[in-house]
Protein backbone atom coordinates (compact mmCIF):
# COMPACT_ATOMS: atom_id res chain seq x y z
CA UNK A 1 0.00 0.00 0.00
CA UNK A 2 1.55 3.58 -0.51
CA UNK A 3 -0.07 7.30 -1.00
CA UNK A 4 0.02 9.82 -3.32
CA UNK A 5 -0.44 13.35 -2.86
CA UNK A 6 -3.86 14.50 -4.96
CA UNK A 7 -3.41 18.15 -3.73
CA UNK A 8 -2.06 20.65 -2.00
CA UNK A 9 -1.71 24.29 -0.47
CA UNK A 10 -0.62 27.13 0.81
CA UNK A 11 -1.03 30.49 3.01
CA UNK A 12 1.37 33.02 4.08
CA UNK A 13 -0.20 35.99 5.99
CA UNK A 14 -0.61 39.08 4.06
CA UNK A 15 2.24 41.60 5.92
CA UNK A 16 5.45 41.45 3.93
CA UNK A 17 8.45 42.53 5.76
CA UNK A 18 11.60 43.45 3.59
CA UNK A 19 15.01 43.56 4.49
CA UNK A 20 14.89 47.43 4.37
CA UNK A 21 12.30 47.38 6.85
CA UNK A 22 14.35 45.28 9.40
CA UNK A 23 17.06 48.15 9.34
CA UNK A 24 14.46 50.57 11.05
CA UNK A 25 14.30 47.68 14.21
CA UNK A 26 18.03 46.17 14.55
CA UNK A 27 21.94 47.06 13.49
CA UNK A 28 21.58 45.23 10.65
CA UNK A 29 21.37 45.99 6.18
CA UNK A 30 19.61 44.71 2.92
CA UNK A 31 22.90 44.07 1.97
CA UNK A 32 24.17 41.64 4.58
CA UNK A 33 21.09 40.14 4.33
CA UNK A 34 20.59 39.35 0.59
CA UNK A 35 24.85 38.67 0.45
CA UNK A 36 24.45 36.35 3.47
CA UNK A 37 21.02 34.29 3.23
CA UNK A 38 19.12 35.92 -0.40
CA UNK A 39 16.45 36.19 2.25
CA UNK A 40 14.58 39.51 0.56
CA UNK A 41 11.44 39.75 2.39
CA UNK A 42 9.24 37.62 4.72
CA UNK A 43 5.58 37.74 5.72
CA UNK A 44 5.45 38.26 9.65
CA UNK A 45 1.50 37.10 11.41
CA UNK A 46 0.05 40.26 12.79
CA UNK A 47 -2.33 37.62 14.96
CA UNK A 48 -2.97 35.06 12.97
CA UNK A 49 -1.77 31.85 14.90
CA UNK A 50 0.10 28.38 13.20
CA UNK A 51 -3.50 26.79 13.47
CA UNK A 52 -5.04 29.56 11.33
CA UNK A 53 -2.07 29.40 8.58
CA UNK A 54 -2.21 25.99 8.37
CA UNK A 55 -6.12 25.44 8.48
CA UNK A 56 -6.27 27.90 5.19
CA UNK A 57 -3.63 25.93 3.48
CA UNK A 58 -5.32 22.56 4.60
CA UNK A 59 -8.56 24.23 2.94
CA UNK A 60 -7.08 25.24 -0.18
CA UNK A 61 -5.67 21.34 -0.83
CA UNK A 62 -9.63 20.08 0.18
CA UNK A 63 -11.24 22.52 -2.16
CA UNK A 64 -8.82 21.76 -4.74
CA UNK A 65 -9.19 18.07 -4.43
CA UNK A 66 -13.43 18.56 -4.09
CA UNK A 67 -12.99 15.76 -1.69
CA UNK A 68 -16.28 15.56 1.64
CA UNK A 69 -14.03 16.45 4.88
CA UNK A 70 -15.45 13.66 6.49
CA UNK A 71 -13.26 11.44 4.72
CA UNK A 72 -10.29 12.70 6.12
CA UNK A 73 -8.77 9.82 8.76
CA UNK A 74 -5.88 11.73 9.86
CA UNK A 75 -4.37 15.21 10.40
CA UNK A 76 -0.72 15.61 10.93
CA UNK A 77 0.68 18.80 11.83
CA UNK A 78 4.99 19.34 11.61
CA UNK A 79 5.65 22.38 13.67
CA UNK A 80 7.84 23.65 16.29
CA UNK A 81 5.33 26.89 16.92
CA UNK A 82 2.24 25.55 18.67
CA UNK A 83 -0.62 27.90 19.56
CA UNK A 84 -0.83 25.61 22.96
CA UNK A 85 1.00 23.03 24.31
CA UNK A 86 -1.68 21.19 24.50
CA UNK A 87 -4.84 21.16 22.42
CA UNK A 88 -2.59 20.68 19.62
CA UNK A 89 -2.74 22.11 16.59
CA UNK A 90 -3.55 19.38 14.28
CA UNK A 91 -6.52 19.26 16.82
CA UNK A 92 -7.39 23.12 16.37
CA UNK A 93 -7.28 23.04 13.00
CA UNK A 94 -9.63 19.83 12.46
CA UNK A 95 -12.11 21.78 14.52
CA UNK A 96 -11.75 24.32 12.12
CA UNK A 97 -12.06 21.96 9.28
CA UNK A 98 -15.14 20.15 10.74
CA UNK A 99 -12.95 17.03 10.06
CA UNK A 100 -14.87 15.50 12.93
CA UNK A 101 -13.74 11.55 11.83
CA UNK A 102 -10.13 12.60 11.43
CA UNK A 103 -7.38 11.81 14.52
CA UNK A 104 -5.06 14.32 14.95
CA UNK A 105 -1.81 15.33 16.50
CA UNK A 106 1.64 17.07 15.69
CA UNK A 107 4.74 16.35 15.49
CA UNK A 108 7.98 18.46 16.42
CA UNK A 109 11.21 18.10 14.25
CA UNK A 110 11.85 21.52 13.41
CA UNK A 111 12.79 22.25 9.78
CA UNK A 112 12.64 18.46 9.06
CA UNK A 113 9.05 18.10 10.35
CA UNK A 114 7.32 18.21 7.07
CA UNK A 115 9.76 15.28 5.85
CA UNK A 116 9.17 13.53 8.95
CA UNK A 117 5.58 13.63 9.27
CA UNK A 118 5.29 12.43 5.13
CA UNK A 119 6.94 9.36 6.38
CA UNK A 120 4.93 8.88 9.38
CA UNK A 121 1.59 9.87 7.16
CA UNK A 122 2.83 7.15 4.63
CA UNK A 123 2.87 4.03 7.54
CA UNK A 124 -0.44 5.85 9.07
CA UNK A 125 -2.28 4.92 5.21
CA UNK A 126 -2.27 1.30 5.85
CA UNK A 127 -5.00 1.76 8.89
CA UNK A 128 -6.62 4.09 6.97
CA UNK A 129 -10.29 3.47 6.75
CA UNK A 130 -11.31 6.14 3.96
CA UNK A 131 -8.44 6.12 2.52
CA UNK A 132 -7.62 10.27 2.89
CA UNK A 133 -5.03 12.30 5.14
CA UNK A 134 -3.71 15.61 5.58
CA UNK A 135 0.37 16.57 6.20
CA UNK A 136 0.43 20.40 7.15
CA UNK A 137 3.80 22.03 8.08
CA UNK A 138 2.85 25.29 9.70
CA UNK A 139 4.62 27.94 11.69
CA UNK A 140 4.64 31.24 13.08
CA UNK A 141 8.40 31.72 13.35
CA UNK A 142 8.15 35.64 14.38
CA UNK A 143 6.64 34.70 18.15
CA UNK A 144 10.07 32.64 18.86
CA UNK A 145 12.58 34.77 17.77
CA UNK A 146 14.11 37.88 19.80
CA UNK A 147 13.62 40.40 17.60
CA UNK A 148 16.78 42.00 19.41
CA UNK A 149 19.20 39.96 18.14
CA UNK A 150 20.28 40.32 14.44
CA UNK A 151 21.66 37.14 14.04
CA UNK A 152 18.53 35.35 13.82
CA UNK A 153 15.12 37.65 14.06
CA UNK A 154 16.37 38.34 9.98
CA UNK A 155 16.22 34.83 8.84
CA UNK A 156 12.87 33.49 9.39
CA UNK A 157 9.40 34.07 8.29
CA UNK A 158 5.61 32.49 8.72
CA UNK A 159 3.23 30.02 6.35
CA UNK A 160 2.21 27.03 6.37
CA UNK A 161 2.10 24.51 3.71
CA UNK A 162 -0.43 21.28 3.09
CA UNK A 163 -0.90 18.36 1.12
CA UNK A 164 -3.71 15.87 1.19
CA UNK A 165 -2.59 12.19 0.84
CA UNK A 166 -4.41 9.25 -0.97
CA UNK A 167 -4.18 5.82 -0.12
CA UNK A 168 -2.78 4.31 -3.45
CA UNK A 169 -2.31 0.96 -4.28
CA UNK A 170 1.07 1.54 -6.08
CA UNK A 171 3.90 3.50 -3.59
CA UNK A 172 4.81 6.35 -5.32
CA UNK A 173 7.47 6.65 -1.78
CA UNK A 174 10.41 5.64 -3.31
CA UNK A 175 12.70 5.76 -0.31
CA UNK A 176 13.48 7.16 2.94
CA UNK A 177 16.27 8.44 5.65
CA UNK A 178 15.81 9.83 8.67
CA UNK A 179 18.35 11.06 11.29
CA UNK A 180 18.72 12.59 14.53
CA UNK A 181 21.22 13.77 16.91
CA UNK A 182 20.19 15.12 20.04
CA UNK A 183 23.75 15.70 21.52
CA UNK A 184 23.87 18.66 19.27
CA UNK A 185 20.64 19.74 20.13
CA UNK A 186 21.42 23.46 22.30
CA UNK A 187 23.19 24.22 18.56
CA UNK A 188 19.69 25.49 17.52
CA UNK A 189 16.51 25.82 20.40
CA UNK A 190 13.92 27.97 21.25
CA UNK A 191 12.00 28.26 24.27
CA UNK A 192 12.78 26.33 27.22
CA UNK A 193 10.03 25.20 29.81
CA UNK A 194 12.02 24.46 32.99
CA UNK A 195 9.83 22.48 36.23
CA UNK A 196 8.45 25.25 37.65
CA UNK A 197 5.97 24.11 40.57
CA UNK A 198 5.77 25.70 44.05
CA UNK A 199 8.43 22.75 45.15
CA UNK A 200 11.73 23.71 43.04
CA UNK A 201 13.64 27.00 43.72
CA UNK A 202 13.80 28.38 40.11
CA UNK A 203 16.92 30.67 40.40
CA UNK A 204 18.13 29.24 36.60
CA UNK A 205 18.08 31.65 33.78
CA UNK A 206 15.49 30.71 31.12
CA UNK A 207 15.92 31.17 27.44
CA UNK A 208 12.34 32.23 26.11
CA UNK A 209 13.23 32.97 22.39
CA UNK A 210 15.31 31.07 19.74
CA UNK A 211 18.52 31.03 19.87
CA UNK A 212 21.08 29.34 17.02
CA UNK A 213 24.69 29.14 16.66
CA UNK A 214 24.23 29.62 12.29
CA UNK A 215 27.86 28.71 11.74
CA UNK A 216 27.51 25.17 13.47
CA UNK A 217 24.14 24.64 11.98
CA UNK A 218 25.25 25.75 8.34
CA UNK A 219 28.31 23.80 8.60
CA UNK A 220 26.29 20.69 9.44
CA UNK A 221 23.92 21.06 6.73
CA UNK A 222 26.17 21.86 3.92
CA UNK A 223 28.06 18.56 5.27
CA UNK A 224 25.03 16.69 6.15
CA UNK A 225 22.60 17.11 3.23
CA UNK A 226 24.58 16.03 0.08
CA UNK A 227 25.52 12.45 1.88
CA UNK A 228 22.06 12.03 2.88
CA UNK A 229 20.19 13.05 -0.79
CA UNK A 230 23.22 10.21 -2.21
CA UNK A 231 21.72 7.91 0.71
CA UNK A 232 18.37 8.32 -0.26
CA UNK A 233 19.24 8.33 -3.76
CA UNK A 234 20.84 4.95 -3.60
CA UNK A 235 18.43 3.12 -1.48
CA UNK A 236 16.03 3.46 -4.26
CA UNK A 237 18.23 1.96 -6.70
CA UNK A 238 18.10 5.13 -8.77
CA UNK A 239 20.69 8.21 -9.62
CA UNK A 240 21.03 11.61 -8.97
CA UNK A 241 19.61 11.97 -12.94
CA UNK A 242 16.37 10.64 -12.63
CA UNK A 243 15.11 13.17 -9.99
CA UNK A 244 13.38 15.97 -11.93
CA UNK A 245 13.26 18.41 -8.40
CA UNK A 246 15.27 18.94 -5.48
CA UNK A 247 13.27 20.54 -3.10
CA UNK A 248 15.46 21.63 -0.26
CA UNK A 249 14.43 22.98 3.06
CA UNK A 250 14.52 26.66 2.31
CA UNK A 251 17.00 28.17 5.18
CA UNK A 252 19.73 30.02 3.09
CA UNK A 253 20.47 30.04 -0.77
CA UNK A 254 23.92 29.61 0.10
CA UNK A 255 23.46 26.58 1.53
CA UNK A 256 21.17 25.17 -0.96
CA UNK A 257 24.14 26.58 -3.69
CA UNK A 258 26.90 24.49 -1.86
CA UNK A 259 24.87 21.41 -1.70
CA UNK A 260 23.87 21.30 -5.40
CA UNK A 261 27.64 22.16 -6.31
CA UNK A 262 28.75 19.71 -4.09
CA UNK A 263 26.25 17.06 -5.96
CA UNK A 264 27.24 18.55 -9.39
CA UNK A 265 23.78 18.76 -9.97
CA UNK A 266 22.37 22.10 -12.28
CA UNK A 267 21.05 24.80 -9.95
CA UNK A 268 18.01 24.85 -12.03
CA UNK A 269 16.84 21.66 -10.18
CA UNK A 270 16.50 23.49 -6.69
CA UNK A 271 13.85 25.90 -7.12
CA UNK A 272 14.18 28.39 -4.44
CA UNK A 273 11.56 30.89 -2.73
CA UNK A 274 13.50 31.74 0.42
CA UNK A 275 13.87 35.24 -1.28
CA UNK A 276 10.22 36.05 -0.36
CA UNK A 277 9.34 33.66 2.38
CA UNK A 278 12.75 33.44 4.42
CA UNK A 279 12.84 30.39 6.40
CA UNK A 280 9.30 28.80 7.22
CA UNK A 281 11.22 26.32 9.00
CA UNK A 282 8.19 22.58 8.59
CA UNK A 283 6.32 24.72 6.10
CA UNK A 284 9.19 25.76 4.03
CA UNK A 285 9.03 22.62 1.83
CA UNK A 286 5.52 22.29 1.98
CA UNK A 287 5.01 25.84 0.49
CA UNK A 288 7.46 25.45 -2.00
CA UNK A 289 6.05 22.65 -3.52
CA UNK A 290 2.37 23.97 -3.72
CA UNK A 291 3.93 26.89 -5.71
CA UNK A 292 5.95 24.89 -8.36
CA UNK A 293 2.20 23.35 -8.69
CA UNK A 294 0.96 26.45 -9.37
CA UNK A 295 3.45 27.41 -11.88
CA UNK A 296 2.41 23.74 -13.90
CA UNK A 297 6.47 23.32 -12.99
CA UNK A 298 5.56 20.01 -11.24
CA UNK A 299 2.16 18.38 -12.69
CA UNK A 300 0.24 15.35 -10.00
CA UNK A 301 0.55 12.58 -12.91
CA UNK A 302 2.66 10.46 -11.42
CA UNK A 303 5.23 11.04 -13.43
CA UNK A 304 7.41 14.00 -11.88
CA UNK A 305 10.38 12.22 -9.12
CA UNK A 306 11.40 14.58 -6.44
CA UNK A 307 13.34 14.46 -3.49
CA UNK A 308 12.21 16.62 -0.53
CA UNK A 309 14.96 17.03 2.39
CA UNK A 310 14.90 18.95 5.49
CA UNK A 311 17.35 19.56 8.20
CA UNK A 312 17.31 21.91 11.43
CA UNK A 313 16.79 21.39 15.08
CA UNK A 314 17.00 18.72 17.01
CA UNK A 315 19.63 18.47 15.50
CA UNK A 316 17.29 16.37 12.98
CA UNK A 317 17.80 15.80 8.80
CA UNK A 318 15.84 13.75 6.24
CA UNK A 319 14.58 13.49 3.33
CA UNK A 320 11.79 11.48 0.48
CA UNK A 321 12.23 10.28 -2.67
CA UNK A 322 8.32 10.47 -4.60
CA UNK A 323 7.33 9.78 -7.16
CA UNK A 324 4.09 12.47 -7.75
O1 LIG B 1 16.42 25.98 9.46
C1 LIG B 1 17.68 25.55 9.82
C2 LIG B 1 18.28 26.45 10.77
N1 LIG B 1 19.06 27.55 10.37
C3 LIG B 1 19.96 27.67 9.38
O2 LIG B 1 20.00 26.95 8.44
C4 LIG B 1 20.94 28.77 9.48
C5 LIG B 1 22.32 28.35 9.05
N2 LIG B 1 23.30 29.43 9.18
C6 LIG B 1 23.32 30.49 8.38
O3 LIG B 1 22.50 30.61 7.48
C7 LIG B 1 24.42 31.51 8.59
O4 LIG B 1 25.33 31.02 9.55
C8 LIG B 1 23.88 32.90 9.02
C9 LIG B 1 23.17 33.55 7.88
C10 LIG B 1 22.95 32.75 10.21
C11 LIG B 1 25.04 33.81 9.43
O5 LIG B 1 25.97 33.95 8.38
P1 LIG B 1 27.53 33.76 8.65
O6 LIG B 1 28.22 34.00 7.38
O7 LIG B 1 27.72 32.43 9.31
O8 LIG B 1 27.83 34.97 9.62
P2 LIG B 1 28.42 34.95 11.11
O9 LIG B 1 27.41 34.45 12.08
O10 LIG B 1 29.76 34.28 11.08
O11 LIG B 1 28.63 36.49 11.39
C12 LIG B 1 29.55 37.30 10.62
C13 LIG B 1 29.45 38.74 11.09
C14 LIG B 1 29.55 38.90 12.60
O12 LIG B 1 30.27 40.11 12.85
P3 LIG B 1 31.82 40.07 13.25
O13 LIG B 1 31.88 39.25 14.51
O14 LIG B 1 32.50 39.39 12.09
O15 LIG B 1 32.16 41.51 13.40
C15 LIG B 1 28.12 39.08 13.06
O16 LIG B 1 28.01 39.84 14.25
O17 LIG B 1 28.18 39.29 10.73
C16 LIG B 1 27.56 39.86 11.89
N3 LIG B 1 26.12 39.74 11.75
C17 LIG B 1 25.36 40.65 11.12
N4 LIG B 1 25.66 41.80 10.52
C18 LIG B 1 24.65 42.49 9.95
C19 LIG B 1 25.32 38.71 12.19
N5 LIG B 1 24.05 38.96 11.84
C20 LIG B 1 24.05 40.14 11.17
C21 LIG B 1 23.04 40.91 10.58
N6 LIG B 1 23.39 42.07 9.97
N7 LIG B 1 21.75 40.53 10.55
Amino acid sequence: MGVKIIATGAYVPSYRVSNTDLECLLDTTDEWIQQRTGIISRHISQGENTSDLGYYAAKMAIEQANIDVAKIDFIIVATMSADYNTPSTACLIQEKLDANNAFACDINAACSGFVYALHIARSLMDYSTNGYGLVIGSEVMSKLLNWNDRSTAILFGDGAGCVLLEKSVKSNLLSHVLHSDGEKGLSLCAVENPVCNPFVDNEKEVLPFLRMNGRDIFNFSTRQIPTLILETVEKAECTLDDIDYFLIHQANLRIIELVAKKLDVPLDKFPTNVEHYGNTSSASIPILLDELIQQRKIVLNGECTILMAGFGGGLTWGALLIRI
